[in-house]
């Protein structure tokens, strides 16, 4: 059960909150390389059951070469916004403990230049999580109108100069010269005249598309809605993000459903009306200075967490 490939974030952390001794059942929906999984699955009592789940072939494969044996293990290859149904089919609908969510991408996704996620390498245009499904970002780049283009770029990449890159990538395609992850860096760089002195001028652009791509932010809002249905009073819910917009989503989840029923303003409310199903556990969680020493790629983190209301 080596992670040697992908140093897990706020492991600590992760483990206060979920206490994996007091669990009967866990879903890690975000396998990765394991790191995670190994540190809960150390911690279990006997006989709990332990769910590992990840969109991306090369995951599951992983979990398979390491868990398979383990029969308390089991392994999903699903889009976490599957939850639901993939738990039903497991008998664990409702009576899971713990739910850990690590957004983006892994070590492992990021440093292979096949997977076409990273711009330091020339690779395939492909982005794809699960890359044995649907269009790699070179069809998507080529399928998607210009003005779609640049709101995405905006939209997921908070990209300003969103509406000049799409027109010139769309440009570039015309004449069949981007079919590789360096063709579309250079053809972003070409087109921003000012360059940013702290980020490389394509990061906001591959970003956008990964997002676009995978269909990132839908799918954190249904994992997160599925999680929160999965988990039995008490259970525990934790969801460690690395940009804003992930962030903002799971911020906005944990507040909305700790608030419960919405009532307008001047309506009388007695808080046996309301039904919260969250409850905040503390407030948002920052990677320490020692971790992000140790590893770097943990900087942006943001962490987060919550319990099912009784
Ligand atoms: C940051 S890594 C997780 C690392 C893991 N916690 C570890 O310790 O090794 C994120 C993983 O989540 C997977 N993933 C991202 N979005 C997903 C989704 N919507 N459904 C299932 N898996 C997803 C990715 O394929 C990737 O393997």
């Amino acid at each position: 059960m080596t992670h040697a490939e992908h140093i897990p974030v706020m492991t600590r952390e992760m483990l206060d909150i979920i206490q994996p001794e007091q669990c009967q059942a866990v879903v890690d929906a975000t396998y990765g390389r394991g790191g995670h999984a190994t540190a809960i699955y150390c911690r279990l009592p006997p006989h709990a059951r332990l769910v590992l789940v990840d969109r991306d072939p090369e995951a599951i494969a992983h979990a398979k070469a390491a868990w398979q044996a383990i029969q308390e293990v089991d392994i999903v290859h699903a889009p976490f916004s599957r939850l639901s149904e993939e738990l039903k089919a497991l008998n664990l609908f409702g009576r899971v403990d713990a739910v850990i969510f690590d957004f983006g991408v892994s070590s492992p996704q990021l440093d292979s230049r096949d997977r076409g996620f990273s711009f330091s390498h020339d690779g395939p245009l492909d982005m794809r999580m699960d890359n044995s499904s649907g269009p790699t970002a070179l069809e998507w780049i080529i399928s998607t109108p210009e003005k779609k283009l640049a709101q995405a770029l905006r939209d997921y990449g908070e990209e300003r100069l969103s509406r000049v890159i799409a027109s010139s990538i769309k440009r570039a395609l015309s004449n069949g010269s981007i079919q590789t992850t360096r063709d579309l860096e250079k053809v972003v760089v070409a087109a921003q005249p000012f360059k940013d002195k702290h980020k490389h001028p394509a990061t906001r652009t591959f970003q956008a598309i990964r997002i676009a791509v995978n269909e990132e932010l839908s799918e954190i809002e249904r994992g997160l809605e599925q999680a929160l249905e999965a988990l039995s009073p008490g259970g525990r819910l934790v969801a460690i993000s690395f940009h804003s917009m992930e962030d903002r989503i799971v911020k906005r989840f944990i507040r909305n459903e700790s608030r419960g029923d919405p009532y307008p303003p001047d309506f009388p409310v007695f808080s046996n009306m309301i039904h919260p199903r969250l409850r905040q556990i503390g407030r948002h969680l920052k990677p320490s200075a020692e971790e992000i020493h140790v590893n770097p790629r943990s900087r942006s983190a943001v962490f987060r967490a919550a319990q099912k209301v009784a």
